[in-house]
């Protein structure tokens, strides 16, 4: 199949390229590099043996998608494009919505107008409501608490409608993502997050490797095992691999679905840091401090509907996470940033 990645040069989508491309698939990728170096893109082509084809571009621009569209012969959309970090969202509502809800707008309306059928959206578990009733399965409540949140639900909702609406020639999906970590076994790909890391598993490789002096531990008295915040962590090679499950299953299927994509297993801040400690073959420095702003004690998934629907399971271990974050820290340890060619 001729497939459109957009966001295809950033995190979760160069390591999906790789896939799709030893699957046999054409990918074409549109990306603005406004999170991603284009050099990545040669590194996909490394790995999978065979390229990608290249389209610098914006996703809000409908006269570029629907160029895209055409001249590649696309036949179906990995969405990834877009703005992700909570905390920007808060400070700067418009500019997420215009990233993730138009520019999700401008796909839909791209493929409607070329005839392009089939979407995979990456939404994100962030759509639920805060709950003290664990796992979270697709019919639990839904409730974002942040902008960033809301602007995934509202694409879901648009897609919905789309999905329902009467003479649609679209089928439509979004996948939930729980934790996203690792990186590529080779070490070549990985997550190279600008400035100072929000999350927890890139800033732990980056005290690791020497950039960052100690981990603060963001509180260590929530209602969870050892006190400190519980998450589904999910490896990024079993994330690309949902892409191309459900890609591969909404071929010749119509309406909306939407699918959690996570271990169902809740790990501590605590584990992920002996876990890495372990990858790294050394202590880490940490201290406990406060709780931040906004974080819920625990939330995992019901990784049920995945596993029976599109025969897709998570196969790798935290260890395994933390394994091959280290490896690509280790290699790049100024991420993509190495002049091999960058933007
Ligand atoms: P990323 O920032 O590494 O990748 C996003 C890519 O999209 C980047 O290459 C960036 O340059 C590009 N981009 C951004 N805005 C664009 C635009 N308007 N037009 C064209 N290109 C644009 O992020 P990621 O971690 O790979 O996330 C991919 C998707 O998955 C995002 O939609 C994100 O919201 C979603 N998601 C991520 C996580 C996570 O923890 N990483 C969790 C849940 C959902
Ligand atoms: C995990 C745990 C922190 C950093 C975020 C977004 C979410 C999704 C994924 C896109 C928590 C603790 C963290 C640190 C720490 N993204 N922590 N010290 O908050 O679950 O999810 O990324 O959809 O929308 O909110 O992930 O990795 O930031 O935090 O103690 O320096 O690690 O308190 O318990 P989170 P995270």
């Amino acid at each position: 199949m001729q497939v459109l990645v957009t966001g295809g040069a950033g995190y979760i989508g160069s390591h999906t390229c790789v896939q799709l491309l030893e699957q046999g698939h054409d990918v074409v990728v549109l990306d603005n590099y406004s999170n991603s170096k284009p050099s990545v893109l040669q590194r996909i082509g490394e790995l999978a043996g065979r390229c990608v084809a290249a389209e610098r571009g914006d996703v809000r621009d409908g006269a570029v998608l629907a160029r895209v569209l055409t001249e590649h012969r696309v036949e179906a959309v990995l969405h990834f494009a877009g703005l992700k970090a909570v905390g920007e969202s808060v400070t700067d509502p418009l500019r997420y919505y215009d990233h993730n809800v138009q520019g999700s707008l401008s796909v839909l309306r791209a493929m409607q107008q070329v005839g392009v059928p089939t979407l995979v959206f990456s939404s994100s578990a962030t759509v639920y409501a805060p709950s003290e009733v664990m796992p979270l399965s697709e019919s639990a409540a839904l409730g974002p608490v942040n902008p960033y949140g809301r602007s995934k639900r509202m694409v879901e909702q648009v897609m919905e409608d789309v999905a329902r609406a009467p003479n649609t020639t679209l089928s439509l999906c979004a996948l939930r993502y729980f934790n996203p970590v690792g990186a590529h076994p080779s070490g070549r790909l990985g997550e190279d997050p600008q400035g100072i890391p929000n999350n927890l598993m890139p800033f732990v490789a980056q005290v690791a490797v020497g950039r960052r002096p100690t981990l603060q531990v963001f509180g260590n008295d929530y209602p969870t095992p050892d006190g400190t915040g519980v998450r589904d962590y999910l490896h990024v090679q079993d994330l690309a691999a949902g892409h191309v499950a459900a890609l591969n299953w909404m071929h010749g299927r119509s309406g909306f679905h939407v699918f959690n994509l996570g271990t169902g297993q809740g790990q501590s801040v605590l584990q992920v840091l002996r876990a890495f400690e372990a990858a790294c073959g050394r202590d880490l420095p940490h201290e406990v401090a406060a709780r931040r702003d906004g974080d819920l004690a625990y939330y995992w998934a019901d990784a049920r509907k995945a596993r029976e629907v599109l025969g897709w399971q998570a196969q790798l271990s935290l260890a395994q996470m933390c394994e091959d974050t280290w490896r690509w820290q280790s290699k790049n340890p100024q991420g993509y940033d190495d002049g091999e060619g960058t933007s």
